[in-house]
């Protein structure tokens, strides 16, 4: 569903009507089936809870978001396609680096990262490409320190994860990427047990790997896993939460004005306003469930759009307003349930950060062209910008 011209930030107004009209609907995917469609906050969260409903992309009815993930989709499965026991396991795995208390270790690391990212801003020609120059090498490069992946190959494994995430890449270019970044990371596997360091790959390589608790495979499932997710989807974050500020100044000077817990509470509603992980949760029923006066069946496909449950004026009041001083903290920008955001506290750390030091650093930073112009990025699994032009 398309966004109305003029209106980036919001979501497609179709989804607005839908919400307004029903809790759920049934909609027409590309591939001519008929999932229900979650409209609003209080259905999402409740299925997305409910062991009835699965993640499985393996269980018939899945709602694939695409041609080449539902053809490739036995090749190997990401820990938010598995339930139960299995899915608990290897997130245990990966969850230390990840907890509030070892990424908070990681913010001198960050603020540095985030100061350098700036002075090369500043020092380079204006005006600079914001996504290229800024928004991108953040996480990148945040991501690559946490697992251990050397940064100086980012060229290749940035272009080959767009290659698999955006939906019109053609299907054989899509596959030949997800394997070369398989190899990559196998290769790097090896390295890292020869020469162990602090990163979580070289961490599971040998002390899971090692001990069989792990098979290669799903290492390198689950390293690849958290290498796509720890770059686009904070980048788009990181832009679109810039412009969203640039486009309302009067929240840039709240940011300035708050303290580390307001600063923590814009970027909740920043994640709530902007939600840019799309085009929704996809799920499967695998038994029958009654819900808002619906029978979903066994067999039927979820779709849960957290861009509009996040618009839900029955828990946001007065949704379309960018407030940063509301209190947001209930959106579903993480998802909801057992496969909410491993990364959060490290996506949040990374957004507090960059917003602080940014408009602080940078008081005249300012779009270089008209809102109208700019390339957005709707066709992944995630709502972005492809280049935003400033100047300073
Ligand atoms: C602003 C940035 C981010 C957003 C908006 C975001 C959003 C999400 C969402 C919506 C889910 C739920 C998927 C589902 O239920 O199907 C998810 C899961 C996940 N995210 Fe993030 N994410 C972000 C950053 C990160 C980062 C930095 C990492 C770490 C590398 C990360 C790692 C994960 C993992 C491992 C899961 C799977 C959890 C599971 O299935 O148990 N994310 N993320």
């Amino acid at each position: 569903m398309p966004r109305a011209s003029g209106c980036p930030l919001d979501p497609a107004p179709e989804l607005a009507e839908l919400q307004e009209r029903a809790p759920l609907v049934r909609v027409r995917l590309w591939d001519g089936s008929t999932p229900w469609l979650v409209t609003r906050h209080a259905e999402q969260c409740a299925l997305l809870s409910d062991r009835r409903v699965s993640a499985d992309w393996m269980q018939p009815g899945y709602p694939f978001h695409t041609r080449f993930l539902r053809d490739h989709h036995s090749e190997g499965q990401f820990l938010t396609a598995m339930e139960g026991p299995e899915h608990l396991r290897l997130r245990r795995m990966i969850a230390r680096p990840f907890t509030p208390r070892m990424v908070e270790k990681l913010r001198p690391t960050i603020e540095q990262i985030v100061d350098d990212r700036i002075d090369a801003l500043l020092a380079g020609p204006e005006p600079a490409d914001f996504v290229s120059e800024f928004a991108l090498p953040i996480p990148s490069r945040v991501i690559c320190h946490v697992l251990g992946v050397p940064y100086q190959h980012h060229d290749f494994f940035h272009r080959a994860i767009r290659a698999v995430t955006e939906s019109d890449v053609p299907a054989e270019v899509a596959s030949k990427s997800e394997r070369e970044l398989y190899h990559y990371l196998a290769k790097l596997i090896g390295h890292k047990l020869a020469h162990p360091d602090d990163g979580l790959l070289s961490q599971l390589a040998t002390e899971r790997l090692a001990t069989g608790q792990l098979n290669r495979h799903e290492l390198v499932m689950l390293v690849l896993f958290l290498l796509i997710s720890g770059h686009e989807t904070t980048a788009s974050m990181i832009a679109l939460g810039t412009l969203a500020l640039l486009l309302h100044p009067d929240q840039i000077a709240v940011l300035r004005d708050a303290d580390e817990t307001g600063v923590a509470g814009a970027v909740d509603e920043l994640l709530r306003y902007l939600t840019t992980v799309q085009p929704g949760r996809r799920r499967v029923a695998v038994e029958d469930i009654e819900i808002a006066g619906q029978l979903i069946r066994a067999g039927e496909g979820l779709i849960l759009p957290e861009e509009i449950g996040n618009r839900d004026e029955s828990v946001f009041p007065d949704p379309e307003t960018l407030d940063l001083r509301r209190d947001a903290g209930r959106h579903l920008a993480f998802g909801f349930g057992v496969h909410k955001c491993t990364g959060q506290p490290l996506a949040r750390l990374e957004l507090q950060v960059v917003f602080t030091a940014l408009f602080r650093r940078i008081p005249t930073l300012a779009l270089a062209v008209d809102p109208d112009d700019l390339p957005f990025m709707d066709d992944g699994l995630g709502y972005g910008l492809k280049g935003m032009p400033v100047s300073w």
